[in-house]
């Protein structure tokens, strides 16, 4: 673990009342708790702009009635295979499937998985949630 530094910060008083109302909202126990959390929030954003090895997971629902809809999502995976850590396949109901897909590699990559899966046509909704391999956020 990295040495623990203390340093001040000055901010307006209305905007250090709104981060306050915010912590308590979000349930952090104290503000550097808070603001730890926006630094790494900004620093995995930029690990994905500048195009560095990252992790995340790629939630899909689908229709596995619908035509080729299973195939194709299977077909991309097996295309993205270095990509992608395991895969977990949820039966919702009688129609729709949940899928969460568990990847890490080059951010470029991991968004073009997100991407081509989300097009394909009967995946009804796709979200990436974009986050990190834990190394540069320590
Ligand atoms: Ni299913």
């Amino acid at each position: 673990m990295s040495e623990l530094v203390r340093f001040g910060v000055s901010l307006e008083k209305t905007l250090l009342d709104r981060f306050d109302v915010l912590i308590r909202e979000k349930q952090y126990t104290n503000r550097s708790e808070a603001l730890r959390d926006l630094i790494r929030r900004e620093l995995v954003h930029r690990e994905w702009q500048e195009g560095k090895d990252v992790a995340g997971a790629i939630t899909l629902i689908y229709d596995h009635h619908k035509r080729d809809v299973m195939s194709k999502v299977t077909d991309t995976q097996h295309a993205f295979q270095e990509a992608i850590i395991s895969t977990q396949h949820i039966h919702l109901d009688h129609h729709n499937c949940l899928e969460i897909v568990a990847a890490r590699g080059k951010a470029e990559e991991v968004q073009k998985l997100a991407d081509a899966l989300r097009s394909i046509k009967g995946v009804r909704h796709a979200t990436l949630s974009m986050s990190s391999t834990g190394r540069e956020i320590e």
